[in-house]
């Protein structure tokens, strides 16, 4: 059900790949909320196409650019305040990409000109597209910039790589600024860590199968979809949460709170006590 919450809201939305990506769902429930908003993602991403079918579906125009090249975002604000005819009042920063994760590099055998790449591509481009925005003036005040951060940033996931330094970087960057933009122009910033979630980007860490099972045996309330972390953008774009910045917002179905749940220990095999181990098998082949 529509709120309008969204209503009468210019915004851009980064990262919509395809029909899986958080940013799809993001941009499909801002326009049931009313706003009007420019789809963007690198120009190599648009080559797939799909991203136009989910222009047509929100009535809304796509301008390329790269998130690492300043003249392209300096491009996308002005054309974007053109398009849409003012100022903007959200951002959608939903970008990741670890060249290292890709070719499944080792921890500790990562290529520093790819993690060079990985910070500047999920990290550093927050940066460079709130200093664009701030030079040019282009966030109306109490406007609202989302980025996606993953809980790998605070703790250690094997196989989450460089990506864990990005989010680091990606969380102190939404602090940082938070505090500039904020003191100048009261724009909100901050960053919505999901839960693992079904998606091009993060299928592709090794692994994923698990760190997507553990996490929801772990939650209480399970993990959370993509299409809940839409709803949860939206209300964070709205004037609902106009004092809410500079903050890391779990959305996790409960995970971060969590040590270990009932069901992660019912499926526990790595303790060698062998009685324990039978009760278990005992109980899976039951409920099959
Ligand atoms: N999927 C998960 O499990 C999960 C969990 C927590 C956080 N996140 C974060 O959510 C965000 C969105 O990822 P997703 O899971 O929807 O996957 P996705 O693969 O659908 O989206 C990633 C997007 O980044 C874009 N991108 C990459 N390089 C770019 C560049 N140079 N310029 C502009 N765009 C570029 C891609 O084209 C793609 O659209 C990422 O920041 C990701 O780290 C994902």
């Amino acid at each position: 059900m529509a709120n309008n919450l969204l209503k009468g809201k210019r915004g851009i939305i980064f990262g919509a790949l395809d029909e899986n990506s958080i940013a799809w769902k993001v941009a499909l429930k801002a326009k049931e909320e009313g706003a009007t908003f420019v789809l963007t993602n690198a120009p190599i991403a648009l080559r797939a196409k799909k991203i136009f079918e989910l222009a047509e579906m929100t009535n809304s125009e796509v301008i390329p650019a790269d998130i690492t090249q300043v003249d392209e975002l300096e491009n996308l604000l002005t054309e974007s305040m053109a398009v849409l005819g003012g100022k903007i009042d959200f951002i959608l920063h939903s970008v990741g990409m670890s060249p290292n994760v890709r070719k499944g590099l080792h921890y500790t055998e990562l290529d520093y000109n790819h993690m060079v790449k990985t910070l500047d591509v999920s990290a550093i481009s927050l940066h460079k597209l709130l200093q664009v925005a701030y030079h040019m003036d282009a966030i109306s005040e109490w406007g609202s910039v989302i980025a996606m951060s993953y809980i790998g940033s605070q703790r250690t996931y094997s196989s989450y790589s460089d990506m864990s330094q990005a989010k680091a970087m990606l969380e102190s960057i939404v602090r940082s600024f938070g505090y500039h933009y904020g003191r100048k122009k009261k724009v909100r910033i901050n960053s919505i860590s999901q839960s693992p979630t079904v998606t091009t980007a993060g299928t592709g860490v090794k692994g994923f199968k698990s760190f997507y099972a553990y996490a929801n045996s772990m939650s209480p309330l399970g993990n959370a979809t993509s299409d809940s972390c839409a709803d949860y953008c939206v209300v964070m774009f709205s004037d609902l949460t106009k004092m809410v910045t500079m903050q890391n917002l779990f959305h996790d179905g409960g995970y971060s709170t969590m040590g270990i749940s009932d069901e992660v220990m019912d499926n526990c095999f790595v303790c060698d006590d062998e009685e324990c181990k039978a009760k278990k098998i005992e109980k899976i082949v039951r409920k099959k």
